[in-house]
């Protein structure tokens, strides 16, 4: 069965870049982003990595662990590495799962059978402090994903976690943001001491709680 929005994230023991792990023991009380790519030693899933790795200090400010898998082994990740420092300048900073087995992939439903019998397909799984699913994304092995989207999110979800707020299109931190329908108007009034605008009853913005 496809893990759904709001299922907790399975559990497993897997073997890493940076050593075996616990998933939910490696994550903690943080949030974390488990991501396949396809295959090493591949175009795409190179300039992934390397963005990835860029990306990590923006991770790290979000309280938010990133790994990467695919069904290759142990060595072949590590050998690739190199490859991905050479063409994108940046080392992998993260785990990367060797799931030769296909336990994890299984686990998550990343073989799409239609797609490739052999590969993962391009999955994303963001996951919250209480190991919960908060998001889920699916690629196919010839897009490359935009990173940046995944932190845009990761900071829309903290923020509804935090403060009952819900963020509209294309917002970006820094944006007003939506006070989410189940806060009363005067609840609101209290929660948002910034004021709010009430563009429909149903559509109410105030600026960005945490700035
Ligand atoms: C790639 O990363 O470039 C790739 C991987 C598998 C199939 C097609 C492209």
């Amino acid at each position: 069965m496809a893990i759904r929005l709001g299922d907790e994230a399975p559990d497993f023991r897997a073997q890493t870049t940076q050593g075996d792990i616990s998933f939910h023991d490696w994550k903690g009380k943080g949030w974390a982003v488990l991501f396949s790519h396809p295959k090493d030693f591949t175009p795409v899933c190179t300039t992934e990595l390397g963005a990835v790795a860029a990306l990590k200090p923006e991770f790290d400010k979000r309280n938010t662990k990133v790994i990467g898998l695919s069904v290759d082994p142990l060595e072949s990740h590590k050998k690739w590495e190199g490859d991905i420092k050479d063409v994108t300048g940046h080392q992998v900073n993260f785990p990367m799962i060797a799931d030769a087995d296909r336990k994890v992939a299984d686990l998550y439903g990343m073989i799409h059978p239609n797609a490739s019998d052999t590969f993962t397909v391009r999955s994303v799984f963001v996951v919250g402090p209480d190991n919960k699913v908060k998001l889920t994304l699916t690629y196919p092995a010839s897009t490359g994903r935009n990173f940046q989207e995944i932190l845009r999110v990761i900071d829309s979800l903290q923020l509804t976690a935090g403060y009952s707020v819900a963020t509209p299109a294309d917002w970006k931190d820094g944006e007003d943001v939506i006070v989410v329908p189940a806060v009363s108007d005067e609840d609101a009034r209290a929660k948002f001491p910034k004021g709010f605008v009430a563009k429909k009853p149903y559509l109410r913005v105030t600026p960005q709680p945490n700035k």
